[in-house]
């Protein structure tokens, strides 16, 4: 196992903000991880696990050891109509939602081109156009940090919630996923609920829709509201949408008519961070280096060589305005370090 020093970790986060790490491993299987830990030297060293640093802001360099999940390999199995899918932590998620889409495996569609990786996927139960990773996870490997033994966790051992899961609260730190497995199917539903797609779709005369139609639906959906992250820097939602009681809801839509909401679970509603933000007026503004996305005012961007702090404090303000306006604490998607 060869551990770099002094690593700069500029290309391995997607808000291209320059930071370095001290110590950095790049982990190709799971056994890597077995002689990484088994090293007396690094037992006490802080240790930082990055995927594909899709939700990462770094603030100042990293003063411990950043290990680089990178295990490859697709595989898949079927049995009847369900296809399991599995794939290693270090692929790339659009490479095997797209692998699922050229094999007319169905279930992932929707969430084509969510920047990350296939291990950072079920930590925030990622999700996008109606689809969560939850409604395909069947299971997935992972490593634990204190033993060095392998777990399997299946899907209602993770508790997932909306952008949330057990790796992010009781087990936050403790493990680290190694590989994935996901339950598709052969069968194809699509899933238009997300008024964009059927509009799209009718747009393109699609009466009967397949897999690749979805896929390129969404993906053509994306490009037109989220910057690509390959030439402008940004971490795709900053924020999470807020969930909030019905109480306090009715209280601010008697003096904001027009908020954006949608049902949560019983006694709660979800409202759109991006409505609110915009409403505050920092949709397209730009300060120094960093600013808001035109075409979308939940996504924060690094228009030129943006520190991580300057960005941080942008956000800052975000958070500062929407309490004020609406009484509501934005919570933060992505991960500060
Ligand atoms: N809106 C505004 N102004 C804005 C942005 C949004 O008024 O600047 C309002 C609009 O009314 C819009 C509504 O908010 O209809 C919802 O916006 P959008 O459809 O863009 O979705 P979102 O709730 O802002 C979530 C996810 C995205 C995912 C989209 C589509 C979160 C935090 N974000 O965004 O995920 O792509 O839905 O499903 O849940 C990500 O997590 O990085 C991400 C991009």
């Amino acid at each position: 196992m060869i551990i770099q020093e002094n690593v700069s970790l500029k290309d391995l986060n997607t808000f291209g903000v320059m930071a370095r790490a001290r110590m950095f491993a790049d982990i190709k299987s799971e056994e890597d991880l077995n002689a990484l830990f088994s090293d007396e030297d690094i037992k006490q060293v802080p240790k930082l696990v990055l995927g594909g640093g899709s939700n990462m802001l770094f603030t100042k360099d990293y003063d411990g050891l950043v290990i680089h999940m990178n295990i490859q390999g697709i595989s898949h199995r079927s049995e009847g109509n369900d296809v399991y899918l599995s794939a290693g932590g270090g692929e790339i998620w659009n490479n095997l939602v797209n692998f699922s889409v050229e094999h007319e495996f169905a279930g992932m569609e929707n969430m084509s081109l969510i920047p990350g990786s296939v291990g950072a996927s079920p930590v925030q139960n990622i999700g996008a156009y109606g689809v969560e990773l939850m409604d395909v996870f069947h299971s997935c490997r992972a490593f634990e940090i204190s033993s060095g033994l392998i777990r399997t966790f299946t899907r209602d051992e993770c508790n997932f919630s909306y952008r949330d899961s057990i790796f992010k609260t009781t087990l936050k730190d403790l493990y680290i996923i190694t590989k994935v497995t996901f339950k598709l199917s052969t069968v194809f539903s699509p899933k238009v609920t997300y008024g964009a797609i059927q509009e799209e779709l009718d747009k393109r005369n699609k009466i009967k829709p397949t897999i690749k139609d979805i896929s390129s639906v969404v993906s053509h959906i994306r490009v037109g509201k989220l910057p690509d992250p390959k030439t402008i820097g940004n971490a795709g939602s900053f924020f999470k949408n807020p969930i909030i009681p019905v109480g306090k809801f009715i209280q601010l839509q008697s003096n904001f008519p027009d908020i954006v909401h949608y049902p949560a679970s019983q006694g709660f509603i979800k409202l759109a961070a991006g409505w609110l933000i915009e409403q505050c007026g920092w949709k397209g503004k730009i300060l120094g280096q960093t600013g808001t996305w035109k075409n979308q005012a939940l996504v924060i961007v690094n228009v030129g060589k943006a520190s991580g702090n300057e960005i941080y404090n942008f956000s800052e303000l975000i958070v500062a305005s929407v309490q004020n306006r609406f009484d509501i604490t934005l919570e933060r998607e992505v991960n500060i370090i």
